[in-house]
């Protein structure tokens, strides 16, 4: 079996007693429960930069919060206003999307990608190719980039430390001085707010009812992509590239509770798994402490009060999102890239109701049979096939 190049040197690391930190994307739901952990041990850490969108009220609170030396907006509009909102700190203050990039550059020692969606390639690049320890959230860059985000990776010597609670779970009970003793990893998913829904009823779902994911608290976008099954899709390419491991190894088992966060399976017929409540400050608590562990306010995990642990296996039928994820994948080089971009597009049309939900998967399919996508080679690839799939994907909506 091939050995992912991916870098994850445990002798190397080492947690200094005050770390220097960034957070991109530090507004959104991962980055407020970052913000929060890195507030409780201010005297571990230090804040470089903290970026978000268009969120002045939050980022500037934020920053006056953690003391950060600077704030990016991508959408430069709300400049002047953070500007004003913090006025009398000694926050640099910047907007654009370079100068989101800029901050990923600045010398923190561990990053955050927690941008939603391929808008945080660029930055989450700019910390790999500084030899950044990276908290990696955002899995659409590494779909969108795959083996180039990788290769830069290992390149750059920089480490990637997964925050998917799946991933987490993974990366700590799999053994990869042994990867051959390793016969299948196993991602859990909840099955999303639509679980027993029949196609029908799926066909009538609202963007309200399918953001109220019944076990996590996230973004608008992965909660749309948990209702489709998507995430699961994304995440089984996010895995791929993780870890040592084929396609045929990753199997995907659902497990409505979401308490067992994934599990590996070994040659001899043990299954190691990671369990915790369904809670994001688990996993990135231990990306940011790793390779120690640091106290969470995460609830702690009853099991004799939730008694009963279910699993069944996912319907393809209801659930197509999971084989086109799976074909995308085994399909390689571009395939991915355009999956993730016509999967971007076709989700907020959904959130602006301009399409259903059965159309969100739908249209993926689509865009994937609209061309031949060939072979990825390297950032240019990304780029150009992000674009041409969200102009087949735009152009398929235009057309419903
Ligand atoms: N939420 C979870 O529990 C969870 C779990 C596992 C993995 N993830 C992954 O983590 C990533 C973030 O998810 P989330 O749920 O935290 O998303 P979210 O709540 O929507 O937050 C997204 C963040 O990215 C910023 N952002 C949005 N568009 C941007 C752009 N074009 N350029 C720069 N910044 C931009 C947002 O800023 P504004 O606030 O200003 O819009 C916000 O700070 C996603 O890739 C998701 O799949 C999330």
């Amino acid at each position: 079996m091939d050995m992912n190049p991916l870098k994850i040197d445990l002798e190397d690391a080492s947690v200094t007693s005050q770390r220097s930190v960034t957070i991109l994307g530090s507004t959104g739901s991962v980055g407020c429960n970052t913000v929060d952990l890195i507030e409780a041990n201010l005297e571990h850490f230090t804040v470089e930069a903290l970026t978000a969108n268009r969120n002045v009220e939050r980022l500037a609170d934020q920053a006056r919060r953690l003391k950060a030396k600077t704030v990016v907006l991508a959408d430069p509009e709300g400049y002047q206003d953070l500007k004003d909102a913090l006025a009398g700190t000694d926050t640099y203050v910047a907007a654009g999307a370079d100068a989101v990039v800029e901050a990923a550059d600045q010398p923190a020692d561990w990053v955050m990608a927690s941008i939603v969606g391929a808008a945080g390639l660029k930055p989450a690049l700019a910390a790999v190719r500084r030899g950044a320890t990276i908290g990696l959230a955002n899995k659409e860059c590494l779909v969108s980039a795959g083996d180039v985000f990788v290769r830069e990776v290992a390149d750059h010597n920089a480490t990637l430390l997964p925050v998917d609670s799946e991933h987490s779970a993974i990366f700590q009970v799999f053994d990869f001085d042994n990867a051959d003793h390793i016969r299948r990893i196993i991602l859990t998913a909840s099955g999303g707010p639509f679980r027993q829904f029949t196609t029908e009823q799926m066909e009538a779902v609202t963007p309200e009812q399918a953001v109220a994911h019944p076990n996590w608290d996230m973004g608008a976008k992965i909660s749309v992509d948990s209702a489709t099954m998507m995430n699961k899709g994304l995440e089984l390419i996010e895995a791929f590239h993780l870890f040592p491991v084929t396609s045929e190894q990753i199997e995907i088992l659902v497990h409505p509770q979401s308490v067992i966060h994934s599990m590996v399976d070994y040659v001899d017929g043990s299954v190691l798994a990671q369990l915790g409540t369904p809670d994001m400050r688990t996993p990135i608590a231990y990306s940011l402490a790793w390779p120690k562990r640091m106290r969470t306010p995460a609830a702690r995990l009853d099991l004799e009060d939730i008694a009963t642990l279910t699993f069944e296996a996912p319907d393809p039928e209801r659930f197509p999102a999971l084989n086109l994820a799976r074909h995308a994948l085994e399909t390689g080089g571009k395939a991915p890239t355009a999956l993730n971009a016509a999967n971007e597009v076709a989700v907020s049309h959904f959130l602006n109701k301009r399409i259903g939900f059965l159309d969100i998967v739908r249209i993926v399919g689509e865009t994937l049979n609209a061309a031949t996508w060939g072979r990825l080679e390297n950032l240019d690839d990304v780029g150009q096939t992000d674009t041409e799939a969200r102009k087949i994907a735009e152009d398929l909506v235009s057309r419903l």
